[in-house]
């Protein structure tokens, strides 16, 4: 209890531990609240959870609400799967995919992971996952990072044209990026044309200074 009011001053960190994928994780007290970090930046609750909460806003949470299916690829401590439990009360099938089993052993002891109950954890490569799952969803939250860096595989034409596939018609992409260079930018405005006239896409950017979210509908 004290270090939560004193982070309100300066931040504690609780629990530190490297990892291959990010560096270096943290789990820290910040502004009374519990957040994990990777090394140069935050992966799950304070301005992480804001970010992608507004998607699911831009969305609709009523529409969101009555999806049955979805999937998060790249989970960290997991707080967008919180916010779709605990704020949207979100009933139907949450997927989680992550590649590094150090941040869920994190996500289960620090953010309490384990307590969502329609949620199912797969330990594996976002990129491997979307080629071997059978299913089709309605909302596919993509949220991938190594540190600040994003895979090149998330903005080619495999992933994509595999991501369009694995959605009903009528659901949702929320696509988080970060925009910190010139050239980020210019990678972001080209993948908006990869989509045709049968998905509407939307940006929105400047989310808490360097995120650009994406929603793009599949429309027929
Ligand atoms: C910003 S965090 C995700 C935050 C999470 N969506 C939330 O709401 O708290 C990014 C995550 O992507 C994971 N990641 C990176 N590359 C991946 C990949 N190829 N496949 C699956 N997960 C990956 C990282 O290990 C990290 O946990």
């Amino acid at each position: 209890m004290l270090k939560r009011i004193l982070s309100y001053f300066i931040p504690f960190t609780i629990h530190q531990k490297k990892s291959k994928i990010s560096k270096n994780l943290e789990v820290t007290w910040n502004n009374g609240e519990l957040v994990l970090d990777s090394k140069n930046t935050n992966y799950s609750y304070g301005s992480l959870q804001r970010v992608l909460r507004k998607g699911l806003n831009y969305i609709g949470y009523n529409r969101v609400k009555n999806f049955n299916n979805i999937l998060v690829l790249g989970v960290a401590g997991g707080s967008v799967i919180k916010t779709l439990a605990d704020e949207i009360h979100f009933e139907g099938k949450i997927t989680g995919v992550e590649i590094d089993p150090q941040i869920i052993n994190i996500a289960n002891e620090y953010f309490e992971l384990k307590s969502i109950k329609n949620l199912n954890i797969v330990i594996d490569d976002a990129f491997e996952f979307v080629l071997k799952t059978k299913e089709k969803y309605d909302l596919i939250i993509i949220d991938i990072f190594q540190d600040t860096v994003m895979p090149n595989f998330l903005f080619e034409e495999f992933f994509i044209n595999r991501v369009n596939h694995l959605l009903n018609v009528n659901g949702f992409i929320l696509f988080n990026t970060m925009t910190l260079t010139k050239e980020d930018k210019e990678r972001n405005l080209y993948y908006r044309t990869r989509f045709d006239e049968n998905y509407s896409v939307r940006t929105y950017p400047k989310i808490e200074d360097h995120n650009e979210l994406f929603t793009i509908k599949k429309l027929k």
